[in-house]
């Protein structure tokens, strides 16, 4: 296996490089709390922002990227496109928003956030303008199943460069992760350590002990270890540490098999299987 490293990146279908590793920000809260743990994780290392129109704490993300130093091109930043927001006009528009709260003059990646009824088309190709103004570097999707991507690649020829979606162990989405690797659609893992509602589950408590590891670091790993970026989320300084202590070590082909099997289709957030 190739080595990976906090940084290392991976190729997408248009080119650009997305860091493998990052932080979430899902439930961080605006104000003081997104912007420290933004900043502390810029610091550890980390240089994927996992951000949303949603979580109302893009204008913290933005101004921890500009107080961190760092060279904005080498943070990559994603935002989404939220659900009240779609149709070509009103994409555009949420866009323009989500960059101002930002304050920066692109993102790297844009995400319509969930395959609204009617309405997904439209918006996709409101985000097809927005890359080709360069106004964001790769535009994707999030919880699209495989019927709701092959609808997306049927109606237009740009493949979406990302689908990020619920994946850990407990929610192991093979088909779909298959799928997105034939049509050279970067699957990134969110949720990966179950929010931590699986973190106790002494038949994962019995793996990471054997790695001497915490049961956060074995999730997180086993994502990385499948070719899909991950994004744990939080706002704890030694848990952000934690997290990324990922990159030392590596799960056997057998311990990987035996992860595997830990699936039983558990979700810790919405469903979109039958979304029309
Ligand atoms: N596209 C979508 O629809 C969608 C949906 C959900 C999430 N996401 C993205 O994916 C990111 C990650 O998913 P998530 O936030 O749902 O869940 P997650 O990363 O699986 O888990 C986050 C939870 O685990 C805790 N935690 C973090 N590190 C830990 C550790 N080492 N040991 C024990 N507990 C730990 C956090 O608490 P503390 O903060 O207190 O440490 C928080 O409660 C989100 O933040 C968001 O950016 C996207």
């Amino acid at each position: 296996m190739q080595e990976m490293r906090i940084d290392t990146r991976i190729k997408l279908n248009n080119g650009v490089e997305i860091p493998i590793f990052g932080l979430g920000t899902f439930q961080t809260r605006s104000g003081r709390e997104t912007h420290d743990a933004v900043l502390y994780t810029l610091q550890a290392g980390y240089r994927l922002i996992d951000t949303a129109a949603a979580y109302g704490n893009e204008e913290d993300v933005g101004e921890a990227v500009r107080k961190s130093g760092i060279a904005r091109e080498e943070i990559f930043i994603t935002t989404k496109l939220w659900n009240t927001d779609h149709g070509y006009d009103r994409a555009l528009k949420a866009f323009e928003k989500s960059l101002n709260r930002l304050g920066l003059s692109y993102v790297d990646l844009y995400l319509i956030h969930w395959p609204e009824g009617g309405l997904r088309n439209e918006s996709w190709r409101a985000l097809e303008k927005l890359l080709s103004e360069g106004k964001c570097r790769a535009i994707g999707v999030s919880n699209y199943t495989t019927q709701h991507l092959k609808e997306l690649l049927k109606n237009s020829s740009t493949v979406p460069a990302v689908n990020q979606v619920e994946f850990h162990p407990y929610l192991y989405q093979k088909e779909l992760l298959e799928f997105c690797n034939l049509h050279k659609i970067q699957l990134e893992a969110y949720s990966p350590l179950t929010k931590g509602r699986k973190l106790n589950d002494p038949k994962l408590l019995k793996i990471a002990q054997k790695y001497s590891r915490t049961s956060a670091q074995i999730l997180i790993r086993w994502v990385l270890q499948k070719g899909v970026v991950v994004i744990p989320k939080s706002s704890r300084k030694e848990r952000i540490e934690e997290n990324a202590r990922v990159f030392d070590f590596e799960i056997s082909d057998e311990d990987m098999k035996a992860l595997d099997s830990f699936n039983q289709d558990y979700r810790t957030s919405w469903d979109p299987t039958d979304v029309q």
